[in-house]
């Protein structure tokens, strides 16, 4: 494992703060040393937000999974790198060793290049958390090929949409996957998406299942069937410090989804730092993350920070309720965890369950906590320590976002002070800073504002694929030379800071970053709808839940059939995680006088904040607020 970056104690954080903000570039030298590089750096970073542009380690030449797998092959090539926990507790587990998965990355690399996968092209992979989704990943790494992941609870249209955006040559994807209870048909979701994808040469299968799958003879071919036509030795491709690594779609607050472009050498230099350091984890540590690869999480601490840093890293492939609500504490149990970072959603979930499901296992090897995706709320913080930390070990709350690629504000565990609902210290090298309403930098401790980061950090998203305009609009244009995160924040006296949430049209339901203007143009998209509006509302479980005010051309198509309708439109356009949870059919919606609607009060409706609408003064139809307040769910 890479020993020597982690900082020891809260002093040492503080004086490495210090010093990573008075000279970045030299603070970020000195931790880039400790990586494998086929050529050194000429220049440390060069960036202007104003275009915006940003290239660190310039001049670097690198493959990602040499620093992953090859560089761990002498020194610990028998050491376990990845656990796999399948859906069924009945079917083995799976230890792969770091040489083991070198071998099978390399092995699956020369399948991509005997399928005609250059460097540069774009590999899409829509398959559930089986170790042959990292094997997939790693391999396209290995070759330079660029990975767009699509999270497998997606959509045949929100694949097609994806792999269209990027023109994706490729997609590696199972014939079925298990789910808890469920089986689902991943090659034929896929076979209907690809109806509309003409960018597709190939489409590589792994059967996760034994059951028939139809496949296209001139585009499809068996995973088991290619491996065997070639052998396991590959010569990584020498990539340079900017060459993108993988594109991840993330939810815009307007219009399509945001292909996220991140490249190389920052990323791996900044999700090793913060891994090491976030969890503190130790040679002979098993660390287990449960999200899933298809989000930034899963890409950043499942595979890439994990294995970049050497340490033994679980995949589980199932539900947190299956076969009971005890899985979670079994796999503790089973594998001995000692890390343990989950969603404030699936605490949530688990906290109305009995505890007996925690009681019946022994989850005495747990050592750090971690929560990641959505505020955590205090009583979640607080069953979460008390009942699966017993109340002495540390929770790190991780904020960050599928753009910053790393964790950029959260404690070190067991190092700095942690303070329930609070993701406490920037990382070094985050130079985080409030807005206030007027656009400028609040510089008092005390205050609450809108985050936005003033500097540079290596792990940052490059650009959006294919639009660098919407890139520099959605991120550098609300402030002057800022990064805005579109979140809003409090600091307290100790300048630790707590995330209050989404200040845009993004909405987190479970975790998951939903638009709500691509989920309305699904809804209008209905023939008895004329027009739609979506907002947040809070969820107990979820955290956040989705509330659809619905305008349809005849009201008497009102029906709660057709409200089920609504939410089939929706699934099949991006996947059932973008339900609406109420549907309530209006005559019209307020807006602005240049026809904008007005989700604030939407919003106000929905959180049942009624009495207090604010100023409604600019309105076009004022009147319409009245029946929406008395119809309201
Ligand atoms: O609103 C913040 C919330 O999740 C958003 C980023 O979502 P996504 O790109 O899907 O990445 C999620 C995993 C990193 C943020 O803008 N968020 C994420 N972590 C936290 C959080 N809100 C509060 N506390 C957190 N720890």
């Amino acid at each position: 494992m890479i020993h020597n970056l982690k900082i020891n104690s809260e002093e040492e954080y503080y004086s490495t703060y210090k010093r990573s903000i008075e000279n970045p570039e030299l603070f970020w030298d000195e931790i880039a040393e400790n990586f494998l590089w086929q050529k050194k750096w000429t220049k440390t970073l060069e960036w202007d937000f104003t275009i915006p542009k940003v290239k660190w380690f310039i001049g670097g030449k690198l493959n990602i999974t040499e620093n992953c797998l090859d560089r761990y092959l002498n020194s610990q090539g028998d050491k376990t790198a990845i656990i796999w926990e399948p859906n069924n507790p009945n079917e083995f587990s799976k230890h792969i060793t770091y040489k083991e998965l070198h071998k099978l990355v390399c092995r699956f690399a020369n399948v991509l290049k005997n399928n005609n996968i250059k460097k540069r092209d774009r590999v899409c992979i829509y398959m559930p958390m089986i170790p042959e989704l990292a094997i997939a990943m790693l391999a396209c790494a290995r070759i330079g090929a660029i990975h767009s992941i699509v999270f497998a609870g997606f959509s045949s249209k929100a694949i097609a949409n994806r792999i269209n955006d990027s023109s994706c040559k490729m997609l590696i994807t199972t014939n079925e996957m298990y789910r808890g209870t469920k089986t689902i048909p991943l090659k034929e979701i896929c076979d209907e998406a690809l109806k509309d994808c003409p960018s597709i040469e190939k489409v590589i299968v792994f059967k996760r299942t034994n059951a028939i799958t139809i496949m296209d003879q001139n585009r499809d071919v068996f995973w088991h069937k290619e491996i065997e036509k070639v052998n396991d030795i590959n010569t990584a491709e020498i990539m340079d410090a900017e060459d993108e690594l993988f594109i991840l779609y993330t939810s815009g607050s307007t219009g399509k989804p945001k292909g996220m472009v991140h490249t190389t050498g920052g990323y791996m230099v900044g999700i090793t730092y913060t891994f090491l350091n976030v969890f503190q984890v130790l040679q002979d540590d098993i660390y287990w993350c449960t999200a899933d690869i298809g989000w930034i999480t899963g890409h950043s601490y499942i595979i890439y920070g994990p294995l970049c840093a050497g340490a033994t890293t679980v995949m589980f492939e199932g539900v947190p309720s299956y076969p009971d609500y005890g899985r979670f504490w079994q796999i503790v149990e089973k594998h001995k965890i000692t890390h343990f970072y989950t969603a404030p959603t699936a605490i949530r979930t688990l906290e109305k369950q009995s505890l007996s499901f925690i009681e019946t296992h022994d989850i005495s090897s747990l050592k750090v906590l971690g929560s990641v995706g959505e505020p955590i709320n205090e009583e979640a913080w607080q069953w979460y320590h008390n009942n699966i930390g017993k109340g002495n070990i540390p929770i790190v709350d991780t904020w960050w976002q599928t753009e910053t690629g790393a964790i950029m504000i959260s404690s070190l565990a067991g190092i700095t002070k942690e303070k329930p609902t609070y993701t406490t210290l920037p990382m070094p090298g985050v130079q985080p800073v409030l807005m206030n309403d007027e656009g400028n930098v609040i510089e008092e401790k005390n205050a609450e504002g809108r985050l936005a980061i003033k500097f540079p950090w290596p792990s940052m998203a490059r650009t959006i694929w294919g639009n660098h305009i919407r890139y520099k609009e959605v991120y550098f244009s609300t402030f002057n030379n800022k990064y805005f995160t579109g979140d809003g924040a409090l600091r307290d006296e100790n300048e630790y800071y707590r995330i209050t949430g989404r200040v845009d049209d993004i909405v987190i339901v479970s975790g998951h970053n939903l638009g709500t203007a691509p989920i309305e143009n699904a809804v209008n998209e209905h023939p008895k709808v004329v027009e739609s509006a979506i907002v947040g509302f809070p969820h107990e479980i979820k955290g956040n839940a989705l509330y659809g005010f619905v305008i349809l051309y005849q009201s008497e198509d009102a029906s709660s059939e057709l409200k089920v309708e609504i939410n089939k439109v929706i699934s099949t356009d991006i996947g059932p995680i973008a339900k609406l949870d109420k549907i309530q059919f209006v005559e019209g919606l307020p807006k602005t006088r240049s026809g904008k609607i007005m989700r604030r009060i939407l919003r106000k409706i929905a959180c049942n904040e009624i009495s207090n609408l604010g100023d409604i003064s600019t309105l076009l139809n004022p009147e319409v607020i009245e029946a929406i307040k008395e119809n309201s769910l």
